[in-house]
């Protein structure tokens, strides 16, 4: 199969990580026979300073004439005082809207190698595998007014709105998803005190009689962030605005150990999808090499499965990944107080590459004997 894919790297380990997942995919492309067209652009930071604007033209065509987008990170403290029009944040958020990617998953699934590097009891954490599906490209993020007022602009104002269509869109690829996993759909909003949410509920009740083998729990958000410390095993599928996702992302990116680990996927109607990992750019370690690249390359294996189709090559990225954490492979982020030797972005995609080569356990046998 030929493909073509954007790639924007972005800033700080973004261009470390996804050096890496380029390696993936080209192992997936050697071993498949498939064919994959890379194009990069630029996208963030890094394009603020080669063009002056966080989302140039030429990127947002490059995405436009690909089957799927992979993305790194943008944004580090080298760009914090350019003006809030064209910060770094302005380009991830502009390319979301622009390419209409209103539904973001992300998939919070501990690892069973990885239980002890969760702050949490493993008795809470163990066998977690829920999909947080967050609306992208609505509600505060994008609400107007968003502005300063007053004399001295000492009123500052964000707006919270939501059209139905835009909540139902959401709404319907999390019960479709539901209705492929567990059956159970958890709808998080305000509803006691928002009107946006009051509706959000609304429509949720409205599409629930679609989805009759789907059961249907609305949470209030603090309620539901209480949950997922408590009992996070009770979700399958979560649903809420742009915001409470991008929040309650953050905080269950922790039951799986690292927020390194996470992928996610952001997806319109069609097949067409951005990938990215829901890490930042993490300026504190960019450039030394040490990023854990595997939300990076989980993301991948999310492309193949949901733009390509690719089952099979998903399912042998995934079961790479796994499997080389099962044999002890950690970068730093997953050691945790732990004594163990820690690896660094590259030995970590070797290994991964290593893994998917289609002799490798039979080499494995050999040299034993050897
Ligand atoms: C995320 C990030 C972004 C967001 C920022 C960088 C604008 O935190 O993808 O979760 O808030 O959506
Ligand atoms: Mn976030």
């Amino acid at each position: 199969m030929k493909k073509q894919v954007a790639v924007l790297p972005g800033d700080g380990i973004g261009q470390e990580v996804m050096n890496g997942a380029l390696e993936v995919l080209k192992a997936v492309e050697d071993h498949y026979g498939h064919q994959f067209k890379v194009v990069q652009a630029d996208i963030g930071g890094v394009a603020i300073d080669h063009h002056g604007t966080p989302l140039p033209k030429e990127t947002l065509e490059a995405c436009k004439q690909s089957d799927a987008v992979l993305l790194g990170a943008v944004g580090g403290p080298k760009w914090n005082d350019v003006p809030v029009e064209i910060r770094p944040e302005k380009g991830l958020l502009g390319i979301r809207k622009e390419l209409g990617l209103f539904g973001n998953l992300r998939p919070i699934k501990t690892f069973e190698a990885l239980v002890d590097a969760s702050p949490l009891k493993q008795s809470v954490v163990q066998g977690v595998d829920f999909i947080i599906v967050r609306e992208l490209t609505g509600g505060l993020y994008f609400g107007e007014p968003r502005e300063r007022r007053g004399k001295n602009q000492e009123v500052a104002v964000d707006t919270l709105r939501y059209e139905k269509k835009e909540i139902e869109k959401v709404v319907r690829k999390a019960f479709e998803l539901a209705s492929k996993r567990r059956k159970k759909l958890t709808s998080v909003d305000k509803a006691n005190v928002l009107e946006s949410s009051r509706m959000w509920r609304e429509v949720v009740d409205q599409i629930a009689p679609e989805y009759p083998d789907v059961e249907v729990e609305h949470l209030l958000v603090d309620v539901a962030a209480m949950k997922l410390i408590y009992q996070p095993n009770q979700f399958d599928v979560m649903v809420t605005e742009n915001m409470f996702g991008d929040i309650l992302s953050d905080e269950a990116s922790m039951l799986t150990g690292s927020l390194g680990m996470l992928p996610s996927a952001s997806l319109r109607e069609d097949d067409f999808g951005l990938y990215e990992p829901v890490h930042g750019s993490a300026p504190d370690i960019a450039g030394k090499g040490q990023a854990n690249p595997l939300g990076m390359v989980l993301s991948v294996a999310m492309m193949l499965r949901h733009s390509f189709g690719m089952k099979e090559e998903a399912d042998m990225v995934e079961a790479a990944v796994e499997e080389i954490l099962r044999t002890g492979a950690r970068t730093a982020d997953l050691a945790g107080n732990q004594i163990v030797p820690v690896s660094k972005t590259k030995e970590m995609i070797d290994l991964v590459v290593e893994q998917m080569k289609p002799n490798y356990a039979m080499s494995g046998i050999l040299a034993a004997y050897l």
